[in-house]
């Protein structure tokens, strides 16, 4: 038999049934193409969720759905009620549905339940360190994970200020691009076609428990920038501020989460990410070879 054959047989093409066709969700679909089935179901109980399940017999469920405000995250401040029911309670009606028929769940949560450094040397948050949110964002999304990660069978993968080569609003390249004011801080950040690969081997391996799905290594925003201007605009300006200032310019009601996180858990499952500042320099060519693109086809 031909190793093409072989290859083609052993990486066998799955179901998996995606809640959310947001950002994450829509990107996802661009990535995985045939193998990903959008739900159109708007979520409001778990017989909700079950008839998806009946109707697709899917490999896996990917819970994409969530709300993080709009124009930003300032928003779930004062709407506390359908911040919860969309980052706490849909979660947990999705989970339930999927024990009830014995799917895998891959839940999408974000590192941003991290505030400062942690108590370990390195100041990296581990898997297995608990949140000290303050946000209400940042609250329901570590509500979901408390409960979450008690399931069998159940996947938690966060995220951190997403990196792609796909320019859009919600990409981190487009943000740093398009503020006048810019914050330089040090992060942990996720590049998607890390985060995708990543996601795809946690669903085929049913990785259980909680995962940081961030590139080995921090960025600062002005490393991004940098690349930004050297691949993409050289004519490209910003004016740097601190913190404290971005709050006191009413540009942020509250501060926002900082923080380092350490992704040991997922290679205990033999899954690894790009470093750092290889992932963000290649994906800065990728997004300056599209943004190329879009202009042409513009023209
Ligand atoms: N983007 C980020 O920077 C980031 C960072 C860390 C973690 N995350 C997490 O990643 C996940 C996806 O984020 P995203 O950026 O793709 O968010 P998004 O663009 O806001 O998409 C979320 C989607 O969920 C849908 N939704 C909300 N409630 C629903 C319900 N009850 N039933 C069905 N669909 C529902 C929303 O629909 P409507 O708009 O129609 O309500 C929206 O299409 C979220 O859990 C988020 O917390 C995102």
């Amino acid at each position: 038999m031909g190793t093409l054959r072989l290859l083609a047989m052993t990486k066998h093409s799955m179901k998996i049934l995606i809640f959310g066709k947001g950002y994450i969700g829509s990107r996802l679909e661009l990535a995985w193409k045939d193998e990903a089935i959008f739900s159109d179901a708007y979520i409001n109980t778990i017989e909700d969720v079950e008839k998806e399940i009946l109707k697709y017999q899917p490999d896996a469920v990917l819970n994409a759905a969530g709300v993080r405000g709009k124009p930003n995250v300032d928003w779930c401040e004062d709407h506390q009620l359908e911040t919860m029911m969309g980052n706490t309670v849909l979660p947990i009606l999705i989970a339930h549905a999927c024990a009830k028929h014995g799917v895998y769940l891959l839940h999408m949560g974000s590192g941003c339940i991290y505030y400062g450094d942690s108590v370990h040397e390195d100041k990296a948050w581990k898997e297995t360190d608990h949140g000290n949110p303050s946000a209400v964002y940042s609250r329901a999304k570590w509500a979901a994970d408390l409960v979450l990660s008690t399931l069998p069978n159940v996947g938690i993968a966060r995220i951190r200020m997403p990196i792609d080569w796909v320019p859009s609003p919600n990409n981190m390249i487009d943000k740093l691009a398009t503020y006048p004011n810019v914050i330089d801080v040090e992060n942990s950040v996720t590049v998607l076609d890390d985060m995708i690969d990543v996601f795809r081997q946690m669903v085929e391996k049913k990785a259980e428990g909680i995962f940081h799905v961030t590139n080995p290594g921090t960025m600062r925003h002005r490393e991004l920038v940098d690349l930004y201007h050297e691949q993409v605009d050289p004519t490209h300006t910003c004016n740097w501020i601190t913190e404290e200032e971005l709050v006191e310019k009413g540009l942020a009601k509250k501060l926002r989460s900082n923080n380092f996180l350490s992704n040991e858990r997922l290679a205990e499952y033999g899954i690894h990410m790009r470093p750092v500042k290889e992932a963000i320099r290649d994906t800065m060519q990728k997004y300056a070879e599209a943004k190329k693109i879009e202009v042409r086809e513009e023209e």
